[in-house]
């Protein structure tokens, strides 16, 4: 195993919160570990995913993402880590699609929406991942009338029982011992055959074990699973991909070809991971959202109604006409805002860290997080078990300094100086 130091990327919480995005149903297989520390803020918690080659793990603070990159191999010198640690940030950036700005959207749908208007300093942060699509597919075919505590279970027993270790790290919680286990999502070939039901079926998969294998093996007789490509993946995944660049309505009807994919799976996937932006998936929370707050029209006394094609669009249209070509976006804020565990959300504990740090960010008055101790620099990156509770001591790269600059340069600015500065 081998193991990049922390670097910070200057993140007003307003533009990504991790404890809102990873843990709101749009992906059900990040790891994540609380610090330990007293008072719950964003900094007390670290979000580990491990990717075909690499986990990844964040944390992050009021105004910076930390990420931090381990592979298995057994060591890697200063140039390597550096590749690596760049191209992590690639995919943080792509992922999180941070050249979406997020605060800019927020005003203007609290402009076009009172209800949005109600609920945006609670609820900030709140983004669109652009997940991998082949992940993304077979994930929400397990959402099917399912809860997101359910889903995450499935999911990562998904990954444990088809899916190699990739490597094993040392839990980053203070003073733990535990050495986990990481596994990648597996690919379609490790899916496809017939016996993938029935291990799924043990596994408590339901019916839901049928669809994931058909699916799979779809995908596998149509694309076939060599030759690998260089990152590693199969040829139905990449070709899963190339989707995107079809029109919505063409996508959405290649993504309902496969066992399990009805219209609302199919729109979670065209909005997760297809860049369709617009795009709202109606389930009976997001219809009782429209007919709650917006004058929908809703069903019998007891506000049950069949979904049906015509009421599927109509809701759809009237996001659309409210929020505007970002719709599915949008309504991520609000599905989040509806969610059980999120009741207390933004109200105590990580998130009032959250609302009230917002305020000061826009007056300029944040400041990066303090170190608590001296960890020695040297060994910071290959020796120490556990990262530092605070991540900022373990930067100490000129381009983290670079960054570091840049935040205190810009932090007089108004916040969309800020963001146009992070972009630049
Ligand atoms: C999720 O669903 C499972 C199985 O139906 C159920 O046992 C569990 O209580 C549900 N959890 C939540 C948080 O609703
Ligand atoms: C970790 O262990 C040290 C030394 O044993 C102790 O002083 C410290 O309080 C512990 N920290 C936590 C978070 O338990």
């Amino acid at each position: 195993m081998s193991l990049t130091a922390f670097s910070a990327l200057p993140l007003p919480l307003t533009q990504l919160s991790l404890a809102a995005v990873l843990q709101c149903g749009q992906s059900f297989r990040w790891s994540r570990y609380h610090l330990g520390n007293d008072i719950k803020t964003p900094e007390d918690y670290e979000y580990r995913l491990c990717l075909r080659d690499r986990l990844v793990c964040l944390r992050q603070s009021p105004t910076t993402l930390y990420y931090r990159t381990v592979t298995p191999l057994a060591s890697e010198n200063d140039e390597q880590r550096a590749l690596r640690e760049a191209e992590t940030l690639v995919w943080v950036n792509n992922y999180f699609q941070l050249d979406i700005d997020l605060s800019k959207l927020y005003v203007e749908w609290a402009a076009r929406d009172k209800v949005f208007d109600n609920l945006k300093e609670r609820f900030i942060g709140i983004r669109m991942l652009r997940q991998d699509p082949w992940e993304n597919l077979i994930s929400f075919i397990c959402s099917s009338n399912n809860n997101i505590s359910r889903i995450t279970k499935m999911v990562q027993n998904l990954c444990t029982y088809f899916s190699p270790p990739l490597l094993s790290a040392p839990s980053p919680v203070p003073n733990s011992t535990e050495v986990i286990e990481y596994h990648p999502f597996p690919p379609p070939s490790a899916l496809s055959a017939t016996s993938t039901s029935t291990t799924l079926r043990g596994l408590g998969f339901g019916y839901r074990a049928d669809f994931i294998q058909k699916t799979s093996k779809m995908l596998v007789d149509a694309h076939n699973t060599k030759p690998n490509y260089p990152d590693g993946r199969e040829p139905a995944e990449h070709w899963l991909e190339t989707i995107r660049a079809l029109p919505t309505a063409e996508a959405r009807n290649e993504l309902v070809q496969f066992m399990g994919v009805g219209r609302k799976v199919a729109d979670c996937v065209l909005l997760m991971s297809m860049d369709k932006k617009e795009v709202i998936p109606v389930d009976t929370h997001v219809h009782q959202i429209a007919v709650k707050h917006y004058g929908m029209k809703g069903g019998n006394a007891k506000g049950k109604t069949t979904m049906n094609p015509k009421l599927y669009d109509e809701i759809n249209e009237k996001f659309v006409s409210i929020w505007g070509k970002y719709a599915g976006w949008a309504h991520s804020v609000l599905f989040t805002s509806e969610l059980k565990a999120f009741a207390a959300y933004g109200l105590a504990d990580v998130s009032s860290a959250a609302s009230a740090s917002a305020p000061a960010l826009l007056r300029g008055q944040s400041s990066p997080p303090k170190p608590k101790s001296g960890v020695p620099k040297a060994k910071s990156e290959r020796i120490l078990p556990t990262p530092p509770s605070t991540p900022a001591l373990s930067r100490k790269r000129k381009s983290d300094e670079a960054e570091d600059v840049r935040q205190t340069d810009s932090s007089a600015g108004s916040l969309a100086d800020r963001v146009k500065q992070r972009r630049r």
